[in-house]
């Protein structure tokens, strides 16, 4: 998608002293940038507050960075909110996190009216409590026409049981008879994945210094590049997104081969 340059100059104007708008080449913005928000608790620790508002804090930056990838003309946000091993958190976290993810979708509907965002959910929705879930399909039919950025929810995902998914859908169909052994190649499975119809992210963004995936899109990062900040999921700012796409455009991307072949 082609960046307003007039609208993203103004949301990019008083730049800090390391990054500047002109430090990216608009015409190399990353098709797909995908997230693992972290830090929120040690953010609201550090403060001495409740990690709940960390989570709190966590949705400010989360609203800035989908405004930030339509400013910049991405195709597909995508974000890890809730993973499948997350239901370990103590109960009163887990059901903060629920509301929150309800309210937080019904509270930014008209954002993504406003800016032609379409939904997508990555993830077993059908585990989530009711509420959660209604609101989640609501938030799906009302921007199933949007024609703009996918903004991808991965909330209870975990990556090993999507692909354990998809692999018994697949055995499921050759014991039909409707899929031969010989057309299970790497698009079939692609294709059974939450993620079926989207790029596979570009740039993969980890905040808070944590050097691990932790079961987030174990397939789909093949080749993507990957950026880990210091920064708190809750101090994440749009220029932090911009040191990301300023680091990624500096990458030698090779996808197995040779650069320049
Ligand atoms: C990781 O921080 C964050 C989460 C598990 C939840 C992510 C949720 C938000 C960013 C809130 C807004 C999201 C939506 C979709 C409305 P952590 O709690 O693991 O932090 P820590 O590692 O410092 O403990």
């Amino acid at each position: 998608m082609l960046p307003d340059l007039d609208k993203l100059r103004e949301y990019y104007a008083e730049a800090p002293s390391d990054i500047r708008l002109e430090d990216v080449d608009l015409d190399r913005i990353p098709s797909h940038v995908s997230v693992i928000m972290d830090g929120n608790g040690r953010w609201a620790t550090a403060r001495g507050l409740d990690r709940s508002r960390g989570h709190v804090a966590g949705v400010d930056s989360l609203r800035e960075a989908v405004t930030t990838s339509v400013r910049l003309g991405l195709d597909v946000l995508s974000v890890y909110a809730f993973s499948t091993e997350n239901w370990r958190r103590p109960q009163r976290e887990v059901d903060l996190l629920m509301h929150l993810f309800a309210t937080t979708l019904v509270n930014e509907l008209p954002l993504f009216h406003q800016e032609n965002v379409r939904l997508r959910f990555l993830g077993d929705l059908d585990g989530l409590p009711d509420k959660t879930r209604r609101v989640f399909q609501s938030g799906l039919d009302a921007t199933r026409d949007h024609t703009g950025m996918t903004f991808a929810l991965a909330v209870n995902y975990g990556s090993r049981a999507e692909i354990a998914r998809a692999a018994r859908q697949i055995a499921r169909e050759v014991r039909a008879g409707t899929l031969s052994p010989d057309q299970v190649d790497e698009s079939a499975l692609a294709e059974r994945l939450y993620t079926r119809g989207l790029p596979d992210p570009d740039l993969l963004v980890r905040t808070s210094g944590e050097l691990r995936l932790s079961n987030y899109l174990l397939w789909q990062l093949a080749y993507t590049e990957f950026y880990v900040t210091d920064t708190l999921w809750p101090d994440f700012s749009r220029w932090d997104l911009l040191r990301a796409v300023a680091s990624y455009q500096g990458r030698a991307r090779r996808f197995g081969g040779v650069v320049g072949s």
